[in-house]
């Protein structure tokens, strides 16, 4: 066991937000350096994970995912090096995957932690790619969306985690695939970047007239992440049997989205709506992860993501994934660097 002095940082929730958090709402707190006990690990994070569903773990409300305890270390996905072991199973040197972000350093059960390859993949793409965001859109697309060749689909927050890959996997389906993002810049990286037949931006207005224009034949999937005007829109332009994938409503995270008055549709149209949560699917992981890492070997999928610099970094962001930012891919904080 080697030893640490080094001061670790972690964020605390002080208050629960209402609508869009605001920087009172979080504290950053400086602590000694943990120490861990028998059958445990101390990790110095190095990619910490910022995702939407940790808007829904500041309110009190029960959830699919536990509520943020005031005045407590908040947590979420990280990656980072083991630096002190009492688990003969995970030594000092190893990399590990674990659910204690949001902080510089974390004690954990060794048993708690995934052992990663450093070699096999940049660290940061197992919070991104090849991990949560990565199964989820893996999930979405296959087991919930029954993607088949030749099928016509839209992918919503096309460029972010879930979306570059929902996207770039449907395109290799042999699927035309649209998407939607926020801006020009956003809109140019779908298309020249991740393969999008078409994008439209979602912040110029009329997003139906859009898609409806790059859609002539209707859509057979629906792969959504924002809910709101993009649902109304989605059930507007669908095909008679499309499926819609509820993977995500991020229009409703902070404020009240838009109404879907268009619902009756579903009947006569004969969709198929399900929503999902990818820690039902852990079954699938071995699977995903192996189809996933051949195709970024082989250069068919781009591992798409953004790194910030900085703890201090962290909760501007989560705002930034919350408002909708200039970052695509995946995006992760850098906790060594600032
Ligand atoms: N079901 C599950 O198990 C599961 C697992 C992971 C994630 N998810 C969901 O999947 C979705 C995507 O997650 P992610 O991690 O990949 O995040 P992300 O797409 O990387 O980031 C969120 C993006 O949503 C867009 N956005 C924010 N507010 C919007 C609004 N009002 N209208 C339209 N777009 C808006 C922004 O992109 P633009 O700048 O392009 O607008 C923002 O960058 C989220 O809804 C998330 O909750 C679900």
């Amino acid at each position: 066991m080697t030893s640490t002095q080094e001061p670790a940082r972690h964020w605390e929730l002080r208050r629960r937000p209402h609508g869009y958090p605001v920087p009172d709402d979080v504290a950053l707190v400086d602590t000694a350096a943990p120490e861990p006990g028998p059958g445990e690990v101390l990790v110095r994070n190095h990619y910490l994970s910022v995702d939407p569903y940790m808007r829904g773990r500041m309110n009190d409300a029960k959830s699919y995912a536990a509520a943020y305890e005031l005045d407590q270390p908040m947590h979420g996905g990280a990656v980072g090096e083991v630096i002190q072991s009492r688990d003969d199973t995970v030594p000092v040197g190893s990399f590990v995957q674990h659910g204690l972000g949001w902080r510089t350093q974390a004690v954990l059960r060794g048993r708690h932690a995934v052992v990663v390859d450093p070699a096999a993949a940049p660290l940061a793409s197992y919070l991104g790619v090849l991990g949560m965001p990565g199964l989820t859109a893996w999930v979405g697309l296959y087991d919930i969306g029954e993607l088949r060749p030749g099928q016509t689909v839209w992918v919503s927050a096309a460029t972010g985690a879930v979306g570059s890959l929902a996207g770039q996997l449907a395109r290799l389906a042999g699927c035309r695939v649209v998407g939607s993002a926020g801006g020009p810049d956003k809109c140019r990286h779908a298309v020249e970047q991740l393969g999008y037949d078409a994008c439209v931006d979602h912040r110029a207005g009329d997003l139906e007239g859009q898609l409806a224009a790059v859609l002539p034949d209707g859509l057979d999937l629906y792969f959504d992440n924002v809910g709101g005007d993009h649902l109304r829109a989605a059930i507007a332009l669908a095909n008679p049997f499309a499926r819609l994938v509820e993977c995500g409503m991020i229009s409703a995270y902070n404020e009240a989205a838009p109404p879907v008055d268009n619902l009756f549709q579903i009947v006569g149209k004969k969709l198929t709506v399900r929503g999902f949560i990818v820690s039902d699917w852990a079954h699938r992981q071995p699977l995903f992860a192996a189809h996933v890492s051949r195709l970024l070997r082989e250069g068919q999928v781009r591992d798409d993501s953004t790194v910030v610099e900085g703890i201090d970094a962290t909760f501007d962001a989560l705002l930034a994934l919350l408002r909708g930012g200039a970052h695509t891919g995946k995006l992760v904080v850098d906790v060594r660097a600032g």
